[in-house]
């Protein structure tokens, strides 16, 4: 038996109109009028749009980091991302100094199997390129299925690498067919500076964000820019904050190099002026890079509608602030950083962007599954409402309004960092592969379904641009 999706409006990056949707088993088996046959299950989708499920490309779920470990795991933040209509994730599986590839992946294999509610796909963060990991590398695509790497410029002593390693990692990845993905902030300056806010006795929150200027991530992004130019290589910019960095990707890209770039639903709707409570509180803030002057917003606004910004990650990477964010309450740089998001994500994008009028609903359709897709090797098995593609589709019913509120959240955490906001409209009905997993806003009792993602290659050799 199949399900209709009855009445709804159908939008995809590239279109928008009215029609029904035919759910066979997995997958999408028509879209048109009289696609309905006696028997099947038909949901009436009538004033809602149909909107392909959301691909979120950066969660941290069951990371250690330091002394503890993320609020949220697998179950916990994909039972939150399927009711925020969110249907995949790439979750950043973290190599350990010391630690194998293969010794990671099997780690986080071991955290997302049989527990995750959403498919799932890992991105590998790689945090030393010894001779051992090099030869390893070769073997992620094709027998792992992971086709993207992170890196970062900062975390001194902990993730950083140095720019030889980001070179290497950046040549071999084009002849591989991954996409790097970068963390752009310039962890030497911030290490002097925090350095500097301890050794004055300045402890506060606040000066997590003082001690990681702008020119930090502009200067690192600029640096990363450079280094794949010389490679030859594509790169993805995660969590861009500021108008400064937003600047070097443009400029490059208008040079016609395959720089892609990620913001986050924080960085668009938050500013710096979080920071400025008197108690501990402002620690909910502390991710990296930090929260900016509001003036930042318009420019990453206009970033997405451009396509110098093509996704917006949650990057979520949740701690209490009882318990955990408080390891840092004598000392903002033992904060662990990060903040919950990804049952936010797709509603404030719809909510700040569409209908604030700053998004179309084909922009908002590329920046929340459909381009995350084409850059991590999923296109268009997910991403976007086609035939032959995974039925992984929201039923998005505009006329919904709530309040964001961590009393009500399946964020397994004890903030919201969007507290009080407002949400306009609500995903009220979401299917994983034709699995109905939230009906009527809410997460049905079915066991977690959720499949790992074997993804493709990027572009094979690397040098052709992905349309984003
Ligand atoms: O503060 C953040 N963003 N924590 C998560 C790790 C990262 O840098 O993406
Ligand atoms: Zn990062
Ligand atoms: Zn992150």
């Amino acid at each position: 038996m199949a399900i209709i999706l009855t009445g709804g409006t159908v939008v995809t990056a590239v279109d928008c109109y009215r029609a029904d949707v035919r759910i066979d088993g997995e997958k999408i088996t028509a879209i048109g009028y009289k696609v309905q046959q006696p028997g099947d299950e038909c949901i009436d989708a009538r004033d809602c749009y149909l909107f392909p499920g959301g691909i979120d490309p950066h969660t941290h779920f069951d990371l250690p980091v330091g002394a503890t470990i993320t609020a949220d795991d697998f179950a916990s933040g994909t039972r939150a991302a399927a009711v925020g209509g969110t249907t995949t994730v790439l979750d950043f599986a973290t190599q350990n100094r010391g630690e194998s590839l293969a010794r990671a992946v099997a780690n986080w294999h071991a955290k997302a199997t049989g527990n995750s509610y959403v498919d799932y796909g890992f991105h590998l963060a790689v945090s030393e390129l010894s001779p051992g990991v090099l030869e390893e590398m070769a073997c992620l695509p094709h027998t792992a299925g992971i086709t993207s790497v992170k890196l970062y410029m900062a975390y001194k002593d902990v993730l950083q690498v140095d720019d030889g390693t980001l070179l290497r990692m950046l040549l071999l990845a084009k002849e591989l067919g991954m996409l790097v993905c970068v963390h752009c902030e310039n962890g030497d300056i911030i290490d002097v500076l925090v350095t500097e806010a301890k050794a004055q006795g300045r402890t506060a929150p606040k000066y997590h964000a003082l001690t990681r200027p702008v020119a930090a991530e502009r200067e690192a992004t600029a640096r990363a820019v450079c280094l794949a130019e010389v490679a030859g290589a594509p790169l993805y910019v995660v969590h861009v904050s500021s108008a400064a960095a937003l600047d070097v990707i443009r400029e490059a890209r208008g040079k016609g190099l395959a720089i892609y770039a990620e913001t986050c639903p924080q960085y668009l709707l938050l500013d710096e002026s979080c920071y400025q409570t008197q108690d501990f509180s402002a620690a909910k803030y502390v991710m990296s890079p930090p929260l900016r002057p509001a003036a930042n917003q318009a420019a990453l606004w206009a970033g997405l509608c451009e396509g110098s910004l093509a996704t917006t990650g949650s990057d979520h990477c949740s701690f209490n602030l009882v318990g955990q964010k408080e390891l840092g309450r004598d000392d903002f740089s033992r904060i662990p950083n990060g903040g919950p998001g990804v049952e936010n994500r797709f509603g404030l994008l719809y909510t700040y962007g569409v209908a604030a009028g700053k998004l179309t609903l084909n922009q908002f359709v590329a920046v929340t599954a459909t381009n995350a897709a084409k850059l991590f090797g999923l296109f268009p098995q997910k991403g976007t409402l086609a035939v032959g593609s995974d039925a992984d589709i929201v039923v998005w019913d505009p006329a919904v309004k709530t309040t964001i509120s961590a009393g009500t959240q399946l964020q397994q955490v004890d903030y919201n960092l969007y507290e009080g906001m407002t949400q306009i409209g609500k995903a009220r009905h979401v299917f994983l592969r034709g699995q109905h997993i939230v009906n009527d806003g809410r997460l049905t009792d079915d066991a977690p379904a959720g499949r790992y993602l074997m993804r493709r290659p990027y572009a094979a050799g690397g040098d052709s641009r992905v349309s984003v």
